[in-house]
């Protein structure tokens, strides 16, 4: 594996390219609008920086990641002579799919289609294209430079050898790779998403105050976070379309979501981002 392309330069794909470049892999970052590629190009500079600050990366080594990174608004010249593209577009089975089908008329038939998907079917998305073998879940979790897990989707079609590959990709890039099937949430939404949601539940049935409940957590089951905290910094906007699509995959009431959940989503209190959810984080 030597080069890999990253298609969408949001949240997810400037991190999962600084991480292929920071490995030794020439990356390509593609994005359709030029400011996410600048914002990209400056999220990297910075990370580069501070890296050399705490004594992580010397100067050259520094100097080598960036010669690694190639930013290009071109599909067709990002995705050529690639690998393996890792896919990082907004979670939509239309847009995903018809991205698919153009990137496959740009590559060779061997290279490697993985989707950073949080909760869609691999399954659907390799139907869209001639050689779904190939095509597989790259799930890298925020940030991609400092999380360890990649949680790696075999989909109905997907190969063996397409699985072996991306767990030794996995392991060039540092990290820990864990072999799931293609089931709606895999393992990590479904049941990270389990906790946070019962945790809404209690706290909407009043066993506890808010911060009881994530203390209870976090000290009972050694969590960094509480799940309510939890929520807030994955925005409940999130949580909610999530839920509802595991509970509309599924048909099962287990995924039913609270109702103050969605009255939080219809107030606008979707978390950090928005300053407030289920706590306040204006000061
Ligand atoms: N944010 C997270 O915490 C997180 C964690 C794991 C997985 N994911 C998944 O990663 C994917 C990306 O999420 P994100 O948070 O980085 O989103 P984002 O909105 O931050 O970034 C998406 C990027 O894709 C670009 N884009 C849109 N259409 C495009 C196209 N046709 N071609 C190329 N680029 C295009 C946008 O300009 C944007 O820069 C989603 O599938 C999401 O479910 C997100």
């Amino acid at each position: 594996m030597q080069k890999v392309a990253v298609i969408g330069g949001g949240t997810m794909g400037s991190g999962i390219a600084y991480v292929t470049a920071r490995a030794g892999l020439d990356t390509v970052l593609y994005d359709v609008v030029s400011e996410q590629i600048n914002a990209a190009r400056k999220y990297h500079a910075k990370t580069l920086s501070r890296e050399q600050e705490k004594g992580r990366l010397t100067q050259e080594q520094a100097a080598k990641v960036t010669q690694h990174l190639v930013y290009s608004g071109n599909l067709a010249e990002a995705v050529d002579e690639t690998d393996m593209i890792i896919e990082a577009v907004p979670e939509s089975i239309e847009l995903k799919t018809s991205l698919f089908r153009d990137i496959e008329q740009h590559v060779r038939p061997d290279t490697i289609l993985g989707s950073n998907t949080s909760s869609l079917p691999i399954t659907e998305i390799a139907a869209a294209v001639g050689r779904p073998d190939r095509v597989v879940g790259i799930h890298f979790f925020n940030p991609a430079p400092v999380m360890q897990l990649i949680e790696i989707i075999q989909g109905l079609q997907t190969s063996n050898d397409t699985v072996e590959a991306v767990v030794h990709f996995a392991e060039l890039v540092g990290k820990e790779p864990v072999v799931v099937k293609d089931f709606p949430g895999f393992v990590t939404t479904r049941v990270g998403l389990m906790l946070v949601s019962e945790a809404i539940f209690a706290l909407q049935e009043g066993v506890a105050e808010r911060e009881a409940l994530d203390k209870a957590m976090r000290l009972g089951y050694n969590l960094p976070m509480g799940p309510l905290a939890l929520a807030d910094l994955i925005g409940l906007d999130i949580v909610l379309h999530v839920l509802d699509a595991l509970y509309a995959n599924y048909h099962d009431d287990r995924y039913r979501a609270p109702i103050l959940l969605r009255k939080m989503v219809q107030a606008g209190h979707l978390g950090r981002k928005t300053t407030k959810g289920f706590y306040d984080y204006a000061s």
